[in-house]
């Protein structure tokens, strides 16, 4: 595996490090955070509306969602939507998507206890099936929760509150669904980084994982040790070759090297086929110096690998990088 990207590691004991420093990490090391926009009501029936990034998702069955509105860093007290939902227990969780960012990120200003945030951020409070706070009509995802628990995780500065909640209804608006799935270039949903930083989830920012197979890959373990130790091949590049579920055998090897016509490629040509975007030409030009210059033949035979990997071809790129050990063997 390619190794130019040897890290100096710093450590730091969160009970030695300042409280400011310890979440300034956290912010930046779980990250990108989805964001819950959250709606409350006071006793008083005042409309509270605030965003959270220390937030998840926990189970289906039933469908629970936890959120943190943490005691403040720099004076310990509480805040609005924490003191709402000991009083009412209700609350609306919804996503937040591009589109509402930045009214999102003004319903974080700490307003006074009184103040209706869907007032000051211009965000439209819509009635909810259920529960008493409001719902935002503009968020592509709402869920109407009853709170579970909420469990203090200390009574410092900077602790945080877990608010454990039960979502009883959830809404979503039907053009952010494609096949029955959730569609991220539809929903447009965006996360917290550390700073003043978000992330857009969708567009460029989304690619593709195959899972697993069920049968269970053979694990980077089991690769030849060549492919194992390739300067040329990635972390990720071993993780996709060790998901398969068994090494082609000798015979497969011989018919894939034999379905590539045996062209001879002048030096000049090889210089410049490295860079050729079609794998299939990279690795004909790699196999054409098996004879001559096995240790160039095994490097553009590995980028021609690594070349197919990017594109997901793993069954291409197994039979490649095994091209050298069984045509010589
Ligand atoms: C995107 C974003 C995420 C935030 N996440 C959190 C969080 O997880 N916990 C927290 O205590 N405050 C978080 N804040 C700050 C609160 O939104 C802010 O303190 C807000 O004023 C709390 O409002 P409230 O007093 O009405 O509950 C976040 C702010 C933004 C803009």
């Amino acid at each position: 595996m390619k190794s130019d990207d040897k890290k100096t590691f710093v450590t730091v004991d969160p009970k030695k490090a300042s409280l400011q420093e310890v979440h300034k990490l956290l912010l930046g090391g779980v990250s990108p955070r989805p964001i819950a926009l959250v709606s409350t009501i006071s006793e008083n029936g005042v409309n509270n509306l605030s965003p959270f990034s220390f937030y998840n998702a926990f189970g289906a069955n039933p469908p629970i969602v936890v959120f943190s509105p943490a005691r403040r860093g720099r004076d310990g007290s509480t805040k609005d939507t924490l003191n709402n939902l000991q009083k009412i227990k209700e609350c609306v969780v919804q996503a937040v998507s591009f589109d509402i960012v930045q009214q999102v990120s003004l319903a974080s200003t700490e307003y006074d206890s009184g103040i209706d945030e869907f007032v000051k951020s211009g965000l439209t409070p819509i009635d909810s099936e259920i529960v008493q706070p409001k719902r935002v009509a503009e968020s592509p995802f709402q869920m109407e929760c009853k709170v579970q628990q909420i469990i203090a995780l200390g009574e410092k500065n900077g602790s945080g509150n877990l608010v454990i909640c039960e979502v009883v209804k959830i809404h979503f608006d039907e053009s952010i669904l494609q096949d029955g799935t959730i569609e991220p270039n539809l929903i447009q949903l965006v996360g917290r980084n550390s700073a003043n930083y978000y992330t857009k989830a969708f567009e460029q920012s989304i690619f593709e994982i195959e899972k697993p197979i069920a049968t269970k890959g053979i694990g980077i373990d089991n690769l030849p040790e060549h492919i194992k130790h390739s300067e040329i091949l990635t972390g990720n590049n071993l993780g996709q070759l060790g998901n398969i579920e068994a090494l082609p055998t000798q015979e497969e090897v011989h018919n894939f090297i034999n379905s590539y016509s045996q062209t001879d490629f002048t030096e000049t040509d090889i210089a410049n086929i490295i860079n050729n975007t079609d794998y299939h030409v990279v690795y004909s030009a790699g196999l054409s110096l098996v004879s001559s210059d096995k240790k160039n033949s095994l490097r553009i035979i590995e980028i021609a690998a690594r070349n197919a990997l990017e594109q997901n071809d793993v069954v291409f790129a197994i039979h490649a990088l095994l091209s050298l050990e069984y045509k010589t063997a």
